[in-house]
């Protein structure tokens, strides 16, 4: 089994994706990483919308005019979502959840992509997350953070260049 640190070096934004739907057993595996991610006071302020409609991802992709066609690509998207009156974390609650649905896809073998909504606009007066919450019915409470896109890889990446590690990043005191 690879270790969790090669797992981190592996994975990369991939945004073309095979046409094979995913196996029951791979999203059902996605959907536990998520909801065992952990939250601020236990509080689970999130909610993940699955979309698997390949009609459904086409009108999804279109939630943002840029950046966001790996959704239409996908096999399936998640919908990353919290409810910012269950917590006054819930940015960093969803945030941690959809890091947690991208590294148990890489170790699926499976491509994914984080798609930002948050602080996004559909257009002139509609945000990304309140066109996203129309589209899909979702909760009014609800605020969208992010869509992970999902599929079979159908692009190559090169894994993480250790030699470019920002290390002027860390300070040690
Ligand atoms: C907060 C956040 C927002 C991002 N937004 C988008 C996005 O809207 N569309 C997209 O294609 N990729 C998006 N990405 C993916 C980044 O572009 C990608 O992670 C970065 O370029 C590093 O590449 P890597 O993931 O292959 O290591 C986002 C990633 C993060 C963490």
């Amino acid at each position: 089994m690879n270790s969790f640190h090669e797992l981190v070096k592996r994975r990369r934004s991939i945004r073309k994706y095979g046409a094979e739907q995913l196996s029951e057993d791979a999203v059902r595996q996605i959907l536990e990483a998520a909801l065992m991610a952990p939250t601020s006071k236990n509080g689970r302020s999130w909610h993940f919308t699955v979309v698997d409609d390949k009609e459904k991802l086409a009108q999804l992709s279109q939630c943002k005019p840029l950046y966001a066609t790996s959704i239409s690509r996908s096999a399936l998207s998640i919908v990353v979502s919290a409810n910012p009156g269950v917590s006054d974390v819930w940015v960093e609650d969803a945030s941690i959840a959809a890091a947690y649905i991208q590294l148990q896809a890489e170790d699926l073998g499976l491509g994914s992509c984080w798609i930002q909504v948050r602080n996004r606009m559909h257009d002139d007066e509609t945000t990304a997350s309140e066109w996203i919450k129309d589209l899909l019915e979702m909760d009014g409470a609800e605020q969208v953070v992010c869509v992970i896109s999902i599929g079979e890889k159908a692009e190559e990446r090169k894994e993480q260049n250790m030699e470019k590690l920002q290390w002027e990043k860390v300070s040690i005191v």
